[in-house]
């Protein structure tokens, strides 16, 4: 059932070794209401803040985190600056994809020698706990990669952020890491950062799916999925396809002003348990229509789990050479129709999904016609 192709030759040579995702910073316009629906609704512990009373006028900033998953949420203090012109013009959304390296000197000057535009020079910040040096370069839209060296620090997150002290702790939901995130560029200009991300950064293109691959009667596009030589890091990027009607890519690059994340997905080694609570706090996930499992495992074979559950909650199996794996869609998470959260389990499947690509654009088409957008 593996409808991608998988580029045979390619093999990653990464620029700078990458740990892993060191933060995901969202620049959002009231941080201290969504500090509190990441915490109450998904599980994540609030553990470090910065903002006026620390000293830092211009904006004020919630770092919460869950498994190895570190989330900053980030809101300026007035209407001047940068945070409230990203805010203004994209509304809530992602800013930074952190890397966390061990020598961040070294990683930004092989990706400024390589093309990469700079957004901040190394910059070493210090406090009681200790030292971070940490670099910035752009991405897509207005979105960066800031760089980050933490080898000499021991505090909450980052230099002139305090530990927080907020007794409030909603049950974790069993988020362990971020599996991926995923890009909505505009049409004909995926290629330009699938050769960015290979040419700047040595990632290589691990999955492409074309427009016969992913479309419906409206809605096509085209996604390449970039990779760094561990495999830490995996960065779907998306681009509209002519279809009938809208695209929901399309949609996404009107309400969002321009490219940016579509997406993040969160992996979890229990997914029903996980989206049960999740559901249980009042999140919403797309719906998927009940004919959707009586054909399912006819598709993907045998899985572990009982079908009954995964049809009540809308979890969406698929299946690869490698094994399967589970996944499910919330709706997005302000009210513009843009950035959303994917909740995954693998159990073997290395991929993304593409078997339930149809069951699910065609549950985002409808969302996009209440929305009148379609
Ligand atoms: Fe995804």
């Amino acid at each position: 059932m593996a409808t991608s192709t998988a580029p045979a030759v390619e093999t990653a040579h990464d620029t700078f070794p990458i740990n892993g995702t060191d933060y995901i910073e969202l620049w959002v316009g009231n941080a201290k209401q969504s500090q509190l629906f990441y915490r109450a609704v998904l599980g994540f512990q609030l553990i470090a803040y910065r903002g006026p009373e620390t000293g830092v006028r211009d904006r004020a900033s919630y770092v919460l985190e869950q498994g190895k998953i570190r989330l900053v949420l980030t809101t300026p203090m007035g209407p001047e600056g940068e945070v409230a012109d990203h805010v203004r013009l994209h509304g809530d959304g992602v800013r930074d994809m952190a890397f966390w390296v061990d020598d961040a000197r070294d990683a930004y000057a092989k990706a400024i020698e390589r093309g990469a535009v700079s957004v901040q020079e190394p910059t070493v910040l210090s406090d009681a706990h200790g030292s971070v040096v940490i670099a910035g370069i752009r991405t897509y839209g207005d979105t960066i990669h800031s760089i980050v060296e933490r080898t000499n620090y021991r505090g909450p997150f980052l230099p002139g952020f305090r530990a927080a002290d907020n007794p409030f702790h909603a049950e974790p939901v069993g988020l362990k890491y971020v599996d991926h995130c995923v890009g909505n560029v505009e049409l004909g200009k995926m290629n330009h950062w699938v050769e960015f991300y290979s040419r700047v950064l040595g990632f290589y293109n691990l999955l492409s799916f074309d427009d016969k691959t992913i479309s419906t009667e409206y809605s096509a596009l085209m996604s390449k999925v970039m990779s760094n030589g561990n495999g830490r890091i995996k960065f779907p990027i998306n681009e509209p396809a002519q279809g009938k009607k809208k695209s929901q890519i399309e949609e996404y690059l009107d309400f969002y002003r321009g490219p940016g994340v579509q997406h993040i997905a969160v992996a979890t080694d229990d997914i029903v348990k996980t989206v049960r609570m999740l559901k249980a706090r009042g999140l919403e996930f797309l719906s998927i229509p009940k004919t959707y499992y009586e054909t399912v495992l006819d598709r993907v074979g045998t899985i572990d789990e009982d079908i009954a559950p995964l049809a009540e909650l809308g979890i969406l199996v698929d299946r690869d050479d490698e094994g399967y794996l589970l996944q499910i869609f919330t709706k997005p998470v302000q009210d513009r129709p843009t950035l959303f959260f994917e909740i995954i389990q693998r159990k073997g499947a290395k991929s993304f999904g593409a078997g339930n690509f149809k069951a699910l654009f065609e549950s985002l088409e409808r969302e996009q016609e209440l929305r009148g957008n379609l």
